[in-house]
């Protein structure tokens, strides 16, 4: 996509559609002001604008949209408003949801040319900089549907971008740097969306150093062999029923000072998760090949920060196994000894994540990792408490945890801290081992977090579990159903502070 910026009047433009973000106006409020934006579009249209909001035709309620054909005095032959809602409550996400809707619709035609317009300073409390990066990562993200199957294309990438704007070095960087970020969400999309016949953990790591040579980030592969030589034993149980082999990949990227610590981000990558014995009824299996998107978050994240050259150093660890049933699959009422030496009793196979994490998070810790985040489509009982919006954000160190709620809400994510009280360990006491996989049905995010938290050596660690936004059942007009690449902004926004 290419991206430019420019200060021609509307008028003058001569794209094949010309977005317009309008606020919103209610019916009663015939006398309510309008951004100059829109009195700008009004008057060149010899007042068409005017009369959609006398006859109430469009009210502009956040990412409502109106295409409008051949409108005079336009050089550009289509028009799409799109609300905004209320400007003074346009945070954000919101703002993102209506870029999302509205690039969505114009990137159903092929190679379209859009020009974007938005109120100019009357956005509240966003710097022109997020506004610019919001629009350019939502454009990327708009050029590719979820169809990746389907013989025929549903959506196109935007062939060019323009914002109406006056620019600058800063804007020009926030408009790569989105670019870069919705890039990085449609890989996390694509490898999420593919099915398990074609992402296990073989091709997954192949898909990984591939992209890493593309971006010259540094890249090894574990095979199983290796695993155990590193004694990783509570991942392999999980892998032994499978055909597929289980890898870890390890991605490094230097940007900081090659002295500075670096920080880790480590990815439950379960290609498909079928419940292992405990078997998981089809409702619930269907949409497990979803379940390695918090290691493709990791690596869609750590694409991220090496294009935009961030001064840091990240390492990403991504723990690939299928979780399968059959006559060498790990059984209920096992002992597995994780590379810590801590042993676990299996009492369901289908918490498998935290025994890949508990190892992987283990090796990153002993890799001299100074903090690390993990991803995680955990638990369904953190679906169950958060819905499908929000993140489950659980830490051991109250600063990182700070850190990472700033990072979102700078990013216009949804995270929402849970709590970690140690009284939750009474749940994992195990008899004939340190612990048990689970605890009882109450609490179910909470127990997970705190079974992972026993192989974090005490290092500062924040665990994100994004089994409900990482990939949604119920599309909506600004976010279609399945994966969303969720979490990838907001560790960008993260290493980069
Ligand atoms: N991968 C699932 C969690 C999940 C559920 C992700 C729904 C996305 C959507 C995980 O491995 C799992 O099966 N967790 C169990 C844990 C239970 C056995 C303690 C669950 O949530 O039911
Ligand atoms: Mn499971
Ligand atoms: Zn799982």
């Amino acid at each position: 996509m290419q991206i430019d910026f420019s200060t021609a009047s509307l008028k003058d433009v001569s794209s094949d559609w010309l977005i317009v973000g309008l606020s919103f106006v209610s019916s009663e409020g015939s006398g309510a002001k309008v951004s100059s934006l829109e009195s700008q579009l009004d008057e060149v249209t010899g007042g068409a604008i005017g009369r959609l909001r006398s006859r109430g035709d469009f009210k502009g309620k956040l990412a409502e949209l109106m295409p409008l054909y051949d409108l005079p005095g336009l050089k550009a032959s289509r028009v799409l408003l799109v609300g905004l809602g209320t400007l003074t409550e346009l945070i954000l996400p919101k703002l993102q949801r209506a870029c999302a809707a509205s690039l969505r619709k114009v990137a159903e035609q092929a190679s379209v040319s859009v020009a974007v317009a938005l109120p100019e300073g009357e956005l509240a409390g966003k710097s022109k900089a997020d506004i610019i990066e919001t629009l350019t990562s939502a454009a990327v993200v708009a050029g590719v549907s979820q169809g990746m199957y389907k013989q025929e294309a549903t959506r196109y990438p935007i062939k060019q971008l323009t914002v109406l704007s006056a620019t600058s070095d800063q804007l020009t960087q926030a408009a790569t740097h989105g670019q870069i970020i919705g890039e990085s969400i449609n890989i996390v999309r694509e490898l999420v969306n593919r099915g398990p016949h074609d992402i296990y953990p073989a091709t997954f790591a192949d898909r990984a150093s591939q992209l890493a040579a593309e971006y010259g980030i540094s890249c090894e592969v574990f095979d199983e062999k290796r695993l155990a030589d590193e004694k990783m034993f509570s991942m392999l149980g999980v892998a032994r029923g499978s055909t597929q082999p289980a890898r870890m990949v390890m991605l490094e990227y230097k940007g900081g000072n090659p002295d500075q610590p670096h920080i880790a981000l480590v990815g439950k990558g379960v290609t498909f998760d079928s419940g292992g014995y405990s078997l998981k009824p089809t409702d619930g299996m269907l949409t497990m090949k979803c379940d390695m998107a918090g290691a493709a978050t990791a690596l869609g994240a750590i694409i991220a920060a090496a294009r935009m050259n961030l001064p840091v150093n990240v390492r990403a660890y991504l723990g690939l196994v299928e979780n399968m049933v059959s006559g060498n699959a790990y059984k209920l009422g096992e002992v597995l000894t994780a590379r810590n030496g801590v042993t676990i009793e299996v009492c369901n196979t289908d918490a498998e994540g935290r025994l890949v994490l508990a190892d992987v998070l283990c090796y990153a810790v002993d890799q001299g990792a100074e903090s690390l985040v993990d991803l995680a489509t955990l638990t369904g009982a953190c679906v169950i408490a958060l819905g499908e919006d929000y993140v489950g954000l659980f830490s051991n160190n109250d600063d990182l945890a700070m850190h990472i709620q700033t990072a979102a809400s700078e990013a216009g994510e949804l995270v929402w801290r849970m709590p970690m009280d140690d009284s939750f360990n009474d749940q994992l006491k195990a008899d004939v081992a340190d612990c048990k996989n689970v605890g009882t049905r109450w609490g179910g995010a909470i127990t997970a977090a705190k079974f992972l938290e026993k192989f974090v050596s005490g290092k500062p660690w924040a665990h994100l579990d994004i089994a409900g936004p990482a990939y949604i059942t119920t599309g909506k007009a600004y976010r279609e159903g399945g994966a969303t690449g969720v979490m990838v902004k907001t560790l960008v926004e993260l290493l980069a502070k």
